[in-house]
């Protein structure tokens, strides 16, 4: 999976959870890495200095993947300061959990902006030149919760499945041109976004929906994205790969 073309990866938000170690694991394989951050993050420069602390050396810019103009001043100053991005994961997303009797507008439309619409606010952004240079890798990444749905998750699992149709869409319209679209789809994985969760319901009602017991580890999820950015997986398009210890099953 090594990365002898010294490719740029553009993984938004990678100061989470999921983020941080999928942008380490690229790093690790030599892409150039570059991150966003919220625009309101205060400690972006702490992260930054934390992570130069352990031999990372990541660029990070501010963009809120949820404004289409946010993204076109993110990613041009992307591709004049490091180049033009081979690779990008669609990964910053949030949660709004209520119940759908609770759920009000607002919180319907920041999850569907943040998590469906950033897919097209900066996959628009680089996909056409990597057509151009014919190369390219879409990650898209998912949950488990777009397949089966959850209980507090309408607009969460709305937004995740339609990630799927986005994701082979752009698939066959790219797939003769060297880029390549996938949807990565995590179960639960131990980051704040699932220590979020109430823990008796953690506990009683998800923990043991999934048959290995455990929640996954955002390095498991890292791994899969750098195969999906990889050389090898060229002939890999237009798929959804389900990685949750098992929990596709129920
Ligand atoms: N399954 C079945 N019933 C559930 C339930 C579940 N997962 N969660 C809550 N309930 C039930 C409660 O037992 C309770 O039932 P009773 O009224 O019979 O006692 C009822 O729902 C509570 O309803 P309320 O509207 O009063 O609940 P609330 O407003 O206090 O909270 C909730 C509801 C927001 C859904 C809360 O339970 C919650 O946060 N649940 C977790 C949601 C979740 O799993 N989110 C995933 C986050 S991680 C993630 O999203 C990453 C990923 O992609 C995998
Ligand atoms: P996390 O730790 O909460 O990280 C989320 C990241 O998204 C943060 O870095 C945050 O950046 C960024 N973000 C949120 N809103 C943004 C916006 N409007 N503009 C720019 N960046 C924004 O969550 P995570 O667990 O790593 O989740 C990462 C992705 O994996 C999400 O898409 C999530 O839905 C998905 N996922 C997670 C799990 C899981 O179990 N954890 C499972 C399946 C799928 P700031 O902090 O700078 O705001």
């Amino acid at each position: 999976m090594a990365n002898d073309k010294h490719r740029v990866a553009l993984v938004t938000g990678g100061m989470g959870g999921l983020g941080e170690a999928i942008c380490i694991k690229m790093a690790a394989l030599g892409y150039s890495v570059v991150t966003t951050h919220s625009p309101g993050n205060t400690k972006a420069n702490e992260w930054l200095s934390a992570m130069k602390a352990q031999g990372y050396n990541f660029k990070a810019y501010p963009c809120d993947v949820a404004d289409w103009e946010s993204t076109v001043a993110c990613v041009k100053k992307v591709s004049e300061e490091v180049g033009p991005v081979d690779v990008l994961v669609n990964n910053a997303g949030i949660t709004r959990d209520m119940t759908f009797k609770k759920m009000d507008k607002a919180n319907w439309d920041a999850v569907m902006k943040t998590n469906l619409d950033s897919c097209f606010n900066m996959t628009k952004q680089v996909v056409d030149a990597m057509a151009d240079r014919g190369w390219g890798r879409i990650i898209n990444i998912s949950s488990v919760n777009g397949q089966k749905g959850a209980f507090g998750q309408t607009n969460y699992s709305a937004a995740k499945a339609g990630m799927h149709g986005f994701t082979k869409a752009l698939a066959l319209e790219y797939a003769r041109k060297g880029v390549t679209s996938n949807t990565i789809s995590p179960g639960y994985i131990g980051t704040k976004m699932v220590m979020a969760i109430p823990k008796e319901v953690l506990d009683s009602k998800i923990i043991p929906q999934i048959p290995m017991g455990r929640l996954g580890k955002p390095e498991e999820v890292a791994g899969l994205v750098a195969y999906l950015a990889s050389e090898e997986a060229a002939f890999l398009t237009g798929a959804n790969i389900a990685i949750n210890g098992g929990q596709h099953m129920f």
